[in-house]
């Protein structure tokens, strides 16, 4: 599992338990996906280039380090959604490209309902942002997507992940890294993480 990384951050563990209590209230599961995406995400980038520039402080010239790589956030619709604007606050200039995927009830396989990616990549650095791993359908679908599409530097930022999902990811896609805050102990008959949080998309927009 040496590109799966657990969140180690204490905030992270406080704010996921609140995550997870059945009595938080929407806005405030809202709330903690967003800071809680922000924090896996600081995480996730530790790795970006910069570069060199040349800049005035108000006391002298010196040199300072901007970010060089382009990132491109790819939240799976919906429960994805509510992760970007966590995400924005730290890297407001972050592209965001939005690739439909619903869960087929039956068969729990991924569909491919909505995908406006440009034909050649813009970014230099995707992010795929899902608060559950689960089965990992959607998010090997994704990257499946992703890497038709050209792009080189592919992580998967999410929240929860089942062992099955990782599993799924890790041999579909062994080098696309996993960053999460929590691995839970399995998926129940419903495809749901157990002991997990529910479903992340009614929680965020009150359709439980
Ligand atoms: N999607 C969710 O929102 N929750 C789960 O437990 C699994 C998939």
């Amino acid at each position: 599992m040496s590109n799966v990384h657990v969140s180690p951050h204490p905030l992270v563990a406080h704010k996921l338990s609140l995550l997870r209590q059945a009595s938080t209230e929407p806005k405030k599961f809202r709330q903690l996906i967003k800071e809680l995406a922000a924090l896996l995400v600081y995480e996730a980038t530790l790795d970006l280039a910069t570069e060199p520039v040349e800049i005035e402080t108000p006391i002298m010239r010196t040199t300072a380090y901007r970010l060089q790589e382009k990132i491109g956030l790819v939240p799976i619709l919906r429960a994805g959604l509510g992760m970007v604007e966590g995400i924005w606050e730290l890297m407001p200039s972050a592209e965001v490209w939005h690739i439909g995927l619903y869960r087929d009830e039956r068969t729990l396989k991924p569909v491919e309902y909505y995908n406006k990616l440009p034909t050649e990549p813009t970014v230099s650095v995707c992010l795929i942002l899902d608060p559950m791993l689960a089965t990992g359908g959607s998010a090997v679908a994704t990257v499946d997507i992703l890497k038709r599409w050209g792009a080189k530097k592919i992580k998967f930022v999410g929240l929860i992940a089942a062992p099955e999902g990782i599993q799924a990811m890790q041999s579909a896609h062994p080098d696309v890294p996993i960053y999460v805050a929590h691995i839970d102990e399995r998926l129940n008959e419903h495809g749901y993480i157990v002991p997990g949080l529910g479903d992340a998309g009614d929680r965020q927009f009150g359709t439980a």
